[in-house]
This record gives structure tokens, sequence and C-alpha cells, in this order.
């Protein structure tokens, strides 16, 4: 009796490993750690999304595998429900439940497409719908930091229904024996028969990406996500990046560029303060010697990261004005000014501004 109950404990605990190492380890699969927030998974999924895409690996099977475990994977994980579900039963507990990770490609209608229209050929002569695009206004921060937007779209879409339609409508011209040498010829509008369509209306979620580093003016392309046309493919929707006004900084290419007002005792006695930078991080500015009005100090390594590649960064240049105090000065301060700073030799220059100095 004792070892009967021993041998049940023994293939329950069999069942709970099985549960466990049975399927796949989507954390593993991602590389993101099991508190990964959504963004992290995201960042994840889209970058190895990237390298394993079949349009990269020509019929590489290995790296098909990957990309399918990777579509699971994400799919499970960007979904916190079913990411509740996996993270109690594993992937069989999923399966069990209904919730299966299929292993699709949600990648590039979800995420866009990043390889310029590869993948999906718009036959020649096929008719197209309109392109739509779209101005996506980010903040430097967004940029700075990589973000995603989610975007969610309304788009009318044709489905088939019922009946049919003329379709492929075109004129052909016909010629018709009169007589001896004598043809007319007319003109017949031919169509074929289709299936009847009618446009309902589907809501999708989209992804967008902001790239670490991205440029101004860059789109993001959701093939077939435009305008759908009758007879044809549906257009693309295009996401243009526009960057917002910063209050702090502005953006020239890979560089950064700030204002700093400090006051007149601060520019001749030194000064030590701390810029916010985009992600929190603090770059330090210091100065002993005697900072004039326009002067720039360079930070290297504090501007935009570089698209290509994030750990290579511009330069942030810091500008600084000096703010005067008001009113006037005693006679008894005006001379410990004249002592200190010894300029009395020099008379006030008058100078064309035009010219420059
Ligand atoms: C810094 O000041 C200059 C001159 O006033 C101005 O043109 C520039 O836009 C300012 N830069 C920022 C980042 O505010």
């Amino acid at each position: 009796m004792n070892l009967k109950w021993g041998v049940l404990l023994v293939v329950l605990l069999l069942v709970q490993v099985a549960n466990v190492l049975g399927g796949r380890d989507f954390y593993n699969i991602l590389g993101v750690s099991r508190n990964a927030n959504a963004n992290q998974i995201k960042k994840a999924y889209r970058k190895l999304a990237k390298e394993l895409h079949p349009d990269r690996n020509d019929g590489d099977a290995e790296a098909h595998e990957k990309f399918q475990d990777l579509g699971a994977a994400y799919e499970v994980l960007s979904d916190p429900e079913k990411r509740k579900i996996y993270d109690r039963h594993g992937e069989e507990g999923m399966q069990k439940m209904g919730g299966g990770g299929g292993g699709g490609d949600p990648f590039s209608s979800f995420f866009g497409d990043f390889f310029g229209g590869g993948g999906h050929e718009h036959e020649e002569g096929t008719p197209k719908g309109a392109d739509v695009v779209v101005d996506l206004w980010v903040t430097l921060e967004e940029i700075y930091n990589g973000h995603f937007v989610e975007v969610k779209r309304k788009k009318s879409v044709y489905k088939q229904t019922s009946g049919t339609r003329q379709c492929n409508c075109r004129h052909e011209m016909r010629t018709q024996q009169m007589g001896a040498g004598r043809f007319q010829m007319f003109q017949v509008k031919v169509c074929d028969e289709c299936p009847n369509v009618k446009l309902v209306t589907e809501t999708r979620i989209l992804e967008v990406e902001v790239e670490v580093g991205v440029e101004q003016g860059q789109e993001q392309v959701f093939v077939g996500e435009g305008e759908p046309h009758i007879e044809g493919d549906p257009g693309d929707l295009k996401f243009v990046i526009r960057l917002q006004k910063h209050n702090v900084f502005e953006r020239k290419g890979l560089d950064l560029f700030t204002n700093v007002t400090i006051s007149l005792e601060q520019a001749l006695n030194g000064f030590e303060m701390e810029i916010k930078h985009l992600d929190g991080h603090i770059v330090h500015v210091s100065r002993e010697k005697i900072t004039w009005p326009g002067a720039k100090i360079r930070k290297k390594d504090e501007g935009m990261p570089a698209v290509d590649d994030n750990n290579r960064h511009g330069v942030l240049y810091i500008t600084f004005d000096v703010e005067f105090p008001r009113g006037e000065l005693t006679a008894e301060q005006k001379k410990l000014i004249s002592e200190i700073l010894k300029q009395d030799g020099s008379a006030p220059k008058v100078y064309n501004g035009l010219q420059g100095y």
C-alpha cells in the first residue's frame, strides 16, 4: 500500500516535470528575462525577427525553424492572457487550454515591412488601392530610447458575399464585314463575372516601431494595409516619422544642441551643474575658467545614437548664455571690480556688427 502511493507520487512528479519541460522556453527563445515588460519583449522580438526573417535567410531550414519558434514565442508573450497561462502551465498546458502558440508570422503584418517591399510581390498591371500616408509624431526621448507606438487601424476591406458582379470590364474593338471590301468597326464593353463583394470595416492593432536613432522622414510600411481596391490589391499604409519639438534639446543629425543660462557670477567664478539626458542619465558640466556669452562646450558621445549602430553617439553641444544682474553698483563695489578685472585700459570699441568681430 505504501509502495502504491509512492509510485503514484513519482508519476505525479513526472507529469509535473513533463509539463514544465514539455514545450519550448519562450523566454529563452526571445532572450529576455521572465519579468521582461511588454516593451522589452517587442524590442527583443523585432531585433531577432530581423535577423531570422526568411527574406534574409534564403532556404536556411534552421533559421526558418528558429523564426517559427520566435513567432510562437512572441504570439504568447505579447498577449497578457496567454502569457499568464504559459507562465503557469508551459506551452503544453497552453495547447490543452486551447490557446496554442501556432507559430505563424505575426511579423510583417504586425510590425510593418522593413525589407523595402520584399516578400509581398505586387503583380505588374494588377490595380492597387491608394497608399495611405500618416505622419507619426514622436518625441526625442522616444527616438533616443526606442519605442513602439500602438496604432488602432479601422480599415475597410472587401469581403465576398453571395451573387456575382461584373468585373474586369474593358472595351474591345469588333470588326464586321459589310460587303465586299467594306468593314465597320465598333466598340463593345466586355466584362467577366466575379463573386460579389461588400465593404466591411475591420479593426486591427498595428505596432509601429520608433527605432533607436531613427531619422526624421523615415517611413515604416505596412504592406496591404492601405485603401482596398475592388479588383486588385489594397494599397500600403505608410507611417512617416516626424519629430516633435523638444524643450531642452535640438537635434541635427547625430548631434544634440542645448542652451544653458548661467549667472554672471557663475560665468566668472566657475560652476557645476547637471543636465538630465533623454533617458534620465545625468550629464555633469563643470567649469573653473571664465565662461563668456556664446561659449560652447562639447560633450562627446552624449549626442543621439546612430540608427545602424546604437553604440555610436554624436556630440552634445552646450551653448552658454550669461545673465547679468540688474541695477547699479556702489562706488565702493565698482572700485573692487576694477581691481579684480583690470580691464580699465580698454575703451569701448565701436564696430560694424555686419562684418563680424
Ligand atoms: C539655443 O539658442 C539659440 C539662440 O537663441 C536658438 O536659435 C536655439 O534654437 C536654441 N536651442 C535650443 C535647443 O533651444
